[in-house]
Formats: structure tokens, C-alpha cells, sequence
């Protein structure tokens, strides 16, 4: 099979195209035939050698698939060939997902919802299973409550706004000017320029000095230690973004704050969540744009660059028919 094989860490040319085997499902696995996956700020950190220690090189990485079953292994009960399926592989656990074929264990994989194409089904599963893990898992959201979420336009965010609005949440959200319709669109009630104003002042202005009930981080830097100066009395903040800078979070005490640190893991249950708001028309991933599978490096080049334009998620067309059953891509 074709897989982009990462051989050594450094920039986006580091991959090489190569034929390698196809793997063999063992007892409990799933063979997929890989339709689409896509690109996640974790695969360019993974590229340049960030966690080096958890990636032994030659690599294939990637962290989405959709795809098709092909073969099962001994004693899978849930899924036959011909199946659509699509999951996040487990991270920093065996190969990734920038190949034709890809094995996994069948308690991590969930049914295709069907009114996705391939494209937008895998560029959904990270940021969808992390998305779900940091609202209703750890923050808890209730109808009614407001959150902050840092990054609407991003890859997270913009699935975040949609399932906080699914919940029953008021959202803010910090995006540049030209995402404001973007944000708009997905739900998004309060939009804040993070380029032309202060977060915090742009809250308790528009939340009459209270804050919010739940701060989402997507973006790291202070927005930690300054989340307080935005949240109500007590309120929760989630991060999924690198914590290595230390930070002062004496600020958290006088609001009784809850600090909630969010590594993604991989499970049915979240999917299955995921897709029943897809199926009732309340999630849908948008595509910013697709690249083949001999373009990674492409598409690792503009994930990694600012001011872009790009929104939401780019996916990468793996088997040519991965469009299909897609409305807008
Ligand atoms: N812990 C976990 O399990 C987990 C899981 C998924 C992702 N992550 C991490 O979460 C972060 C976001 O991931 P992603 O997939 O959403 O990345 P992404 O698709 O690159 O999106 C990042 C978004 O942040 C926006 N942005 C940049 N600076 C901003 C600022 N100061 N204020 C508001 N928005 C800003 C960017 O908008 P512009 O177009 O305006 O630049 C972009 O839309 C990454 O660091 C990633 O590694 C962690």
C-alpha cells in the first residue's frame, strides 16, 4: 500500500511517499481501507520532533480516518466489510492514519454517520471527540450557561461552538474580523476580533461585568492565567493546548474556579454522541480545504502558517471517491 512515511523530524518535506505493506488485522482488530483523514496541529508538532520520545522513526502519523472496513479480526462482533467507519487512532500508539490501510482495535472505531462525505467525516473525529471531551465531559455545560471558546474559526472551535449551541449555551468566541459571518454561522452568538480587542474587556462588557460560566482554551499563551479576570463565580476553564510555560493561577481562587486539562482519548461512545448531533442536522465539520495524500507536506505548510484564511479543517483525500455523499464539498 501507499503510505507518507515520516523519516526524519524536521519540516513539511520530511515525508516520503513509499509502498509498504499492508498491515493484518490481529484478534480484536479492524483492517480499514482509508477514504480520507486529515491535518491537526499535533501532526506538524509530531513532524517537527515535539514528541520525539513517543515517536520512533521511520513513522507513519496522521490522527483521523474514515474509511471502509475491509477485514476483521478474530472475535470482532461490530463490524463487517463493507462497513463505513471513522475514529481517531490511538496517539503515540502504533501507525497513523496517512496511509491506504490503516488497523485498529474495533472498541475505537464508530459507524460513518451517513450523511457526511469521507472528507468531512475524518475532519471530525479529533477535534469532534476533543471538542465533546472538554464540554460535556469535563466543563459540564448546562442549557443556558455562557462559554468563551478561544479559536472559533480553528479546528476545534469551530466544532465547539456547534455542539456548546447544541447544549443549550450562550457562546463567545474570539476570531479575526474576517470570521466574524464564519462564527456567525455556525452559531456562534458574541464575536470578539482577538486582533483589535481585549478578550476579557470584550466579556465583561457584553456580560455586564458577571463573565462566563466556562472558558474553552484553544490557544495557550496567559489565556490560563487571565481566564478568571472572564469567568463568573464558579466557573470552569478547559484547556487542550501545551501547558509547559508555567503560569500564575492565584487569580482562580476568588472565583472558586475549576481547571479542567483535556489529552484527547479515543472511544466508541464519544463518536456515536458525535454523530447523533450530526444526524439531527446540529454538527457539521466544514472543510477548508482538501490536498491528495502525495500533497501532505502541502497541507502540513498551510496548517502551520498564520493569516491563512483558512476555516476549519483541511482533509486529505486518501482514495479519490472520498467527496462522495458530501453536500458542500
Ligand atoms: N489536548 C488535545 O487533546 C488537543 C486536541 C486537539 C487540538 N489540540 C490543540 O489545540 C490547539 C488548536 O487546535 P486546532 O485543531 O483548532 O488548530 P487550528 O485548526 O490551527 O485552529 C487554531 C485557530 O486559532 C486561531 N487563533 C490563533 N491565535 C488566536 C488568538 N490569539 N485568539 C483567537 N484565535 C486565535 C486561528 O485563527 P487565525 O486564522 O485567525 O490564525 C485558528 O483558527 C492546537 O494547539 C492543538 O495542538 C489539543
Amino acid at each position: 500500500m501507499k503510505a507518507q512515511i515520516l523519516k526524519s523530524f524536521g519540516g513539511p518535506e520530511s515525508f516520503e511517499l513509499s509502498d509498504v505493506p499492508k498491515p493484518v488485522p490481529s484478534a480484536g482488530e479492524v483492517l480499514v481501507r482509508v477514504h480520507a483523514t486529515s491535518i491537526n496541529p499535533l501532526d506538524f508538532q509530531v513532524r517537527r520532533g515535539d514528541y520525539s520520545d513517543y515517536v520512533p522513526l521511520p513513522a507513519i502519523t496522521g490522527h483521523d480516518v474514515s474509511g471502509v472496513v475491509e477485514a476483521v479480526g478474530p472475535g470482532v462482533t461490530n463490524f463487517v466489510p463493507g462497513d463505513e467507519v471513522w475514529y481517531t487512532p490511538q496517539i503515540f500508539d502504533g501507525p497513523g492514519s496517512y496511509a491506504e490501510y490503516h488497523v485498529a482495535a474495533e472498541s475505537i472505531i464508530g459507524k460513518k454517520p451517513s450523511t457526511l462525505s469521507h472528507l468531512e467525516a475524518a475532519s471530525l473525529t479529533l477535534v469532534g471527540g476533543t471538542a465533546w471531551e472538554a464540554l460535556v465531559v469535563r466543563a459540564a455545560l448546562r442549557v443556558g450557561e455562557s462559554i468563551l471558546i478561544h479559536g472559533g474559526a480553528g479546528g476545534v472551535g469551530h466544532v465547539a461552538i456547534q455542539v456548546a449551541k447544541a447544549m443549550g449555551a450562550k457562546v463567545f468566541t474570539t476570531v479575526r474580523e474576517a470570521n466574524f459571518e464564519f462564527a456567525r454561522s455556525l452559531g456562534a452568538d458574541v464575536v470578539i476580533d482577538y486582533e483589535k480587542e481585549d478578550y476579557v474587556d470584550a466579556i465583561l462588557r457584553e456580560t455586564d461585568g458577571h463573565g462566563v460560566d466556562v472558558v474553552f482554551d484553544t490557544i495557550g499563551g496567559n489565556t490560563l492565567s487571565r481566564s478568571p479576570d472572564a469567568l463568573a463565580q464558579l466557573g470552569r476553564v478547559v484547556s487542550i493546548v501545551d501547558i509547559a510555560q508555567p503560569q500564575n493561577l492565584v487569580q482562580a481562587w476568588g472565583k472558586n474556579a475549576s481547571y479542567h486539562f483535556v489529552f484527547t482519548r479515543q472511544n466508541r461512545g464519544k463518536l456515536d454522541e458525535l454523530s447523533a448531533l450530526v444526524e439531527r442536522g446540529q454538527l457539521r465539520p466544514h472543510v477548508g480545504a482538501v490536498y491528495s495524500l502525495a500533497d501532505i507536506g502541502l497541507a502540513h505548510a498551510l496548517l502551520e502558517s498564520r493569516n491563512n484564511g483558512l476555516r476549519g479543517k483541511i482533509a486529505i483525500a486518501v482514495e479519490p471517491q472520498a467527496h462522495l455523499v458530501s453536500a458542500n464539498v
